[in-house]
């Protein structure tokens, strides 16, 4: 890859990339039962930065590796956060109607397919990750594990969603925000980057300098969403804007304002950045994409 390729230009590529990897690991839509494939299919496609997936493969491409199976690992990915996305907007969840510029899958579908269409997608993430020789057994095995972590309920997105409900239309505190958005969402980024770091076989202490980085970019990439939420509009954001004030959410801008929100997510990004600095140029992307974590507008 060209160090001459922009940001937006290198996102762009590797979504292509990416979305034909999920073309091929999603079944066919005319596959009985024709309704939970169709579902699968049109959320995933709807759109979507894929930037789990990104992140993933960059990191192992700093740590040497490059190759389809890790492509494969990454692109499940997806499948895990196209679910989240799915059940997130669900009537008993945010009650949304608008996702990736379309209307949600309960919306489209039903409630009861979607709720299945996230479960039917979250198991797929699994098999996939399982299918054998795409990296040794203990390869596949930490990463499966480091993904059910980091997504499950202590400290990962359920417990995330289960506090952010709680906390609608309560005082959270610093450090409750903190945990909600560590949670809900940095955990996930976090292990997007570790995944693609435990498959290129990397020292521990690469993992380490990588989970720093992991950590801080996925709290400020909640920031920057809690932000998206005040400051874009639905037609740019492809979701409703306004909408954590609405539900009386805990957020960054709720809490701090949004200058301080913008300044701390900021600073996490500038300490991400830090932290790659013994790799030198070769991290370059990777700190590129911490900036674009808090500078996109969708
Ligand atoms: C939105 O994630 C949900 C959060 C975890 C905040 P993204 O902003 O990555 O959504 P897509 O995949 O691009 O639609
Ligand atoms: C959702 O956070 C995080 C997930 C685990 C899906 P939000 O509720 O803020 O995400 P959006 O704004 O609906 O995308
Ligand atoms: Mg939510
Ligand atoms: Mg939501
Ligand atoms: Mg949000």
């Amino acid at each position: 890859m060209s160090t001459t390729t922009t940001v937006s230009q290198f996102l762009e590529e590797q979504r292509v990339l990416i979305d034909q990897e999920l073309d091929r690991i999603l079944p066919p839509e005319d596959t009985v039962p024709i309704s939970i494939h169709k579902a699968m299919r049109y959320s995933v496609f709807a759109g979507g930065k894929r930037l789990r997936p990104i992140l993933c493969v960059e990191t192992g491409r700093l740590m040497g590796t490059e190759s389809p199976s890790l492509l494969r690992i990454a692109s499940a990915l997806e499948l895990v956060h196209t679910y989240s996305l799915i059940h997130d907007d669900l009537p008993a969840l945010d009650n949304d109607d608008l996702r990736r510029g379309k209307p949600t899958c309960h919306r489209v579908f039903g409630e009861s397919t979607a709720i299945l269409t996230g479960d039917a997608l979250l198991t797929l993430t699994y098999e996939v990750m399982a299918e054998p020789g795409l990296a040794t057994p203990e390869q596949q095995l930490r990463i499966i594990y480091e993904l059910a972590n980091a997504t499950g309920t202590r400290n990962g997105m359920v417990a995330g969603q289960v506090l952010d409900l709680e906390a609608s239309n309560q005082a959270a505190d610093a450090g409750m925000l903190d945990l909600i958005h560590s949670s809900k969402t940095g955990a996930f980024l976090c292990a997007a980057v570790r995944c693609g770091a435990i498959f290129a076989g990397s020292a521990e202490s690469d993992i380490e300098r990588i989970t720093v980085y992991g950590r801080k970019i996925g709290l400020a990439f909640q920031i920057a969403d809690d932000l998206l939420d005040v400051l874009g509009s639905s037609a740019t954001l492809g979701k409703t804007a306004g909408k954590d004030d609405e539900q009386g959410k805990a957020t960054y801008p709720a809490l701090y304002g949004i200058e301080e929100s913008r300044r701390m997510a900021k600073l996490l990004v500038q300490e991400a950045c830090q932290s790659l600095e013994p790799y030198g140029k070769a991290a370059g992307r990777l700190q590129e994409l911490a900036y674009f974590l808090i500078e996109r507008t969708t």
